[in-house]
């Protein structure tokens, strides 16, 4: 089982069946990760580094805990205590890093597309943890993979994003990672947060939340990247909770075996009420945990693992 690319930079560039061949490989580790002892010695002796230049939670410790249980070696590099501060580029804080001798580099950026950037300028293979509004593949690679867990093949199966899709990588890959799976997606939010191209995505679009929340299968919410909004796009976060909100009054009309995601962190109590947590068909922990079998997946194929039990 191989992928076309060495790189992981988008799901833009995964076929169908690269796409299963990460879930099927992300199937034999998550078995991995339940038994007494989670280790596979599958990359021994192999270095990749977490090159974050921004803050997180979720991917950083995933790829981390992924590398580890992979048997294989991962440096954390912090853009507050590394020379970027001093005025280091982006190409020659890789290069030297590269210099100590990594196989394979994790960014997460603001700007979109540095990965694509360094993949073309180091050897070592790269991955791309989130950049800026464009991509966020690991996520929703583990958000199909959680999907797939719940409610099996995902052909035929309607998915509704709700938010900000505009300032959100996880929007851009999860339509293009559900859409190749074939699913149904529907996106949905104020108008201001939906990008005019988002049609092209082979996506619905509606303005109105009660309008389609009765009709899907999966209702994957996101973040306000409150961060990535230059301009006011809701006049107050206590309409934006009205009208696109996962309320508490919404979940008790929802059919009880509808799915709710989210990649997180959450804002709670904008895009979604603390009651949702607790109910049953709310996977954000679910999807937490896979995501480290998902990035083990990524790491094993990119790296040209030997057989996890070998
Ligand atoms: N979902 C996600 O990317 O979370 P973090 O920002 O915490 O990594």
């Amino acid at each position: 089982m191989t992928l076309r690319s060495r790189h992981l930079l988008g799901i833009e560039g995964l076929d169908r069946s690269e796409i299963l061949t990460i879930l099927g490989q992300a199937r034999t580790f998550r078995e991995v990760l339940d038994r007494a002892i989670p280790i596979v010695p599958a990359l021994r002796g192999r270095t990749v580094v977490n090159l974050f230049f921004e803050a997180s939670t979720r991917t950083s410790t995933s790829f981390n805990l992924a590398a580890s249980r992979l048997s294989c070696q991962c440096v954390n590099f912090s853009k507050a205590t590394s020379s970027v501060s001093k005025g280091e580029t982006l190409l020659d804080t890789a290069r030297n890093i590269e210099a100590m001798g990594v196989d394979g580099i994790i960014i997460r950026h603001p700007a979109a597309g540095a990965p694509h950037f360094l993949a073309r300028n180091v050897k070592a293979f790269v991955v791309n943890a989130g950049d800026g509004a464009h991509e966020h593949p690991t996520q929703a690679l583990l958000d199909a993979f959680t999907l797939r867990e719940k409610l099996g093949d995902l052909e035929g199966k309607r998915i509704l994003i709700v938010g900000d899709i505009a300032h959100s990588r996880v929007a851009r890959s999860n339509l293009l990672c559900f859409t190749k799976l074939g699913a149904k997606v529907a996106v949905c939010g104020p108008p201001t947060m939906i990008p005019p191209y988002v049609e092209d995505y082979g996506c619905e679009v509606f303005y109105r939340l009660d309008r389609i929340l009765g009709e899907v299968d999966v209702v994957n919410m996101l973040r306000v990247q409150q961060e990535r909004i230059t301009a006011s796009s809701f006049p107050t976060v206590r309409e934006y909770r009205a009208l696109y909100g996962l309320t508490a009054a919404r979940l008790r009309k929802l059919a009880p075996e509808v799915v709710i995601t989210h990649p997180g962190p959450v804002n709670w109590g904008v895009e979604m009420d603390f009651d949702v947590a607790d109910f049953s068909q709310t996977l954000i922990l679910p999807q937490v945990t896979n995501g480290v079998a998902v990035r083990m997946a990524v790491l094993f194929l990119l790296a040209g693992g030997e057989h996890p039990e070998g």
